[in-house]
């Protein structure tokens, strides 16, 4: 794992918009998966000023969701996709006949699941994938726990991710319980990885992550232990409580 330790989330957020133009910059048609949440909003808004100012084009981009609420429509005001869209794939040149999502309100989520994991294939492998990582140490909503799906399946939420995620909704009851994801093995075959973490709140996940040199299934972020292209971009709130 390459590290970044940054000032501020706004200096990351730059540090990560230049990392994923470099990447288009060499196949302006690579394969990109993206995340939601509050962390990639500021990297998203370096893109679109990037878009602005002529310095990225993603019109040859094939971008893909990680995840989606189980039972949230491609329209849904809290769903992933129109997130996507809202932050970055209307405020750019993103084709959206290249932008794809799990269909989290197929009647058979099984055989969606297993669709999806082609879908996300259909172009090869995945080139980037963009994370962020839960305070419990998830990536994309693989959450901790003994046993982890490789391609994409249901997942039923942790507590603290519902309870982080209920400021996006009226409160945590109206937080969806089951999300489905892609998998581990999906995050381990991309080329490259790249993860974001800002903020206080990520301090504590980030010193365990930065410290465990093994594979914990109770903190999944340690699966990037396994792969040999990884780079995190942290602040220095969420740096904070790593002994460097
Ligand atoms: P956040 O979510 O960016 O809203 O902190 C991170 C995550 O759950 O991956």
């Amino acid at each position: 794992m390459e590290w970044f330790f940054c000032k501020t989330k706004e200096e990351g957020g730059k540090k990560t918009a230049e990392y994923i133009r470099n990447e288009v910059n060499k196949n302006p048609s690579l394969n990109l998966c993206i995340p939601t949440g509050s962390t990639p909003v500021i990297c998203f808004k370096e893109m679109v000023k990037m878009y602005e100012d002529k310095r990225l084009d993603l019109s040859c981009a094939y971008m893909y969701n990680m995840d989606e609420y189980v039972g949230m429509s491609k329209d849904h005001q809290e769903g992933y996709y129109r997130f996507l869209n809202q932050h970055l794939y209307s405020k750019t040149n993103t084709d959206m006949s290249r932008t794809f999502a799990p269909d989290a309100v197929a009647t058979d989520m099984q055989a969606e699941c297993e669709r999806y994991t082609k879908e996300f294939y259909q172009n090869g492998v995945m080139d980037v994938i963009y994370l962020g990582i839960g305070t419990d140490g998830h990536i994309a909503f693989n959450m901790p726990k003994e046993v982890h799906c490789l391609d994409t399946h249901i997942e039923n939420l942790s507590d603290d991710t519902v309870a982080a995620n209920a400021q996006f909704f009226d409160g945590k009851d109206e937080v969806p319980k089951d999300a489905i994801s892609i998998g581990i093995g999906m995050i381990l075959k991309s080329k490259r990885i790249v993860l974001n973490a800002f903020g206080k709140s990520k301090a504590e996940v980030i010193k365990r992550l930065y410290e465990e040199k093994a594979v914990d299934p109770y903190l999944p972020a340690t699966f990037l232990n396994l792969h040999d292209d990884v780079t995190i971009i942290v602040d220095e709130e969420a740096s904070s409580l790593i002994d460097r």
